[in-house]
């Protein structure tokens, strides 16, 4: 039996990959993996800043960013250093022990966004199912909800992962069709929508409310001015934790370095994923002062992974880039720039709407001349990826280290696909 595990087949070198046709790629895939995704037939091979290869040696701008976890571009040369350089001096450990790395990490991290501790997880839907189990143990400890009764909110719309927590929150059918029964303990208000969510907080036994500053999957769907504030005030009032998902909207994504900085207010706790990781590995976290984070005691949570040296290593890297090459000043100038060049394109009659903060962006498609996936495949072919969200909207979200020039060659695309449908 062994052996024949062993027995790897002679197709699968890196060099016989490399001579496979997109039409192989894509054939393999779909044979051998689950179809859980629809995505764009295009086979990527090789990326670098801005840009991806497929296995045909044509070039695209990557307008999605691995869903905004590559903020720093591809093969960030500092990331891919300190990831190699870790790899090999000590890479997992568990926290079953210390290591010098986590705690440089958790230091870092907690410092850089004014929280007490970091709780680490992988990836972003760890991170949030953390946060709401943070959330119901500070509301049975502190708030003192009856045993069994917490409640946490969640807006319509709200994306936070696949797990059966996260689509027991989802209202997209997509999310949770097929996969009940699901998690009690959830309840819903309308984005946006303040009186709501003040009418929903009357319950006692909420203990917290979990909301994404700038819905990201939902087609980049932004609150009104003030929304964040008015959140922060009636969760203070009424004794909830704010749970703010940044998992998308952080680290600079948005033009800030987290999307609440639009209204200079806190949450009680702060989840960060995707570009926390640098694109090269799962990282994830929750941050939280000592009166929240410490209600979960040893043995309570975990996670094999999470805190890892390697990870934290690359966190810091990614956290330091960050910084060192200005990204979230540069995201904020690069999505001014582009907004204004989408806005000078708006007068096809394609677009209905141009919306966005920083590099994350989307335009909405009237469904009534085209379909958001048939421009995808043009953008595509004009040498841009992009990937729509529903079937009318599609996401701009190059990587930050997006410059002037690169911003007006994607939209020369932009501008020059849409054309082609009219
Ligand atoms: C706001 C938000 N939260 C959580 C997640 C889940 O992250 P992950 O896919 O790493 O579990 C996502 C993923 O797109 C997201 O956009």
């Amino acid at each position: 039996m062994l052996s024949k595990f062993r027995s790897i087949p002679k197709s699968v070198t890196i060099h016989a990959q490399r001579l496979l046709s997109t039409q192989d790629v894509i054939a393999r895939e779909e044979k051998y993996s689950a179809h859980n995704y629809h995505p764009l037939p295009v086979a990527l091979t090789k990326g670098q800043g801005v840009f991806v290869w497929d296995v045909e040696g044509k070039k695209y701008f990557d307008f999605l960013s691995g869903y905004s976890a590559n903020n720093f571009g591809h093969c960030h040369p500092k990331i891919v250093s300190v990831l190699c350089e870790q790899a090999g001096v000590l890479h997992h450990t568990s926290r079953a022990f210390f290591s010098d790395m986590f705690g440089e990490y958790a230091q870092m991290v907690t410092k850089m966004f004014g929280y007490d501790k970091v709780l680490p997880m992988n990836t972003g839907v760890e991170a949030d199912d953390s946060a709401i189990k943070l959330a119901r143990k500070w509301g049975y400890y502190k708030k003192k909800i009856t045993k069994g009764k917490a409640e946490i909110i969640f807006a319509n719309d709200n994306f936070w992962g696949r797990s059966l927590a996260a689509v027991s929150a989802s209202t997209d059918p997509a999310s949770y069709e097929g996969y009940g029964p699901f998690m009690p303990g959830f309840s819903l208000v309308p984005y946006n929508d303040l009186p709501s969510l003040e009418k929903a907080f009357q319950n006692p036994n909420v203990c917290g409310f979990m909301i994404e500053p700038i819905q990201g999957e939902a087609g980049v769907v932004i609150p009104s001015e003030g929304y964040l504030k008015g959140i922060r005030e009636l969760c203070t009032k009424y004794n909830i934790l704010w749970i703010a998902d940044e998992i998308q909207t952080g680290l600079g994504r948005t033009g800030k370095p987290l999307a609440v900085d639009y209204e200079n207010v806190k949450p009680d706790i702060l989840v960060l994923g995707k570009a926390l990781g640098g694109g090269v590995y799962p990282v994830s976290a929750c941050l939280a002062n000592d009166d929240v984070m410490l209600v979960m005691e040893p043995g309570t949570h975990g996670s094999t992974f999470g805190g890892n040296p390697l990870g934290s290593r690359v966190a810091i890297a990614a956290l330091q880039v960050l910084q060192e090459e200005n990204l979230v000043e540069n995201s904020y100038k690069m999505g001014e720039l582009f907004r204004a060049g989408l806005e000078n394109i708006k007068s096809n009659k394609l677009i209905t709407g141009v919306r966005g903060k920083g590099l994350l962006n989307a335009i909405v498609i009237d469904r009534n001349y085209a379909r958001a996936w048939d421009i995808c495949l043009s953008l595509r072919d004009n040498g841009l990826l992009a990937k729509q969200t529903h079937h009318d909207v599609i996401r701009f979200s190059p990587p930050l280290v997006m410059t002037e020039a690169d911003i007006q060659e994607s939209i020369e695309i932009i501008q020059k696909t849409l054309n082609n449908f009219n």
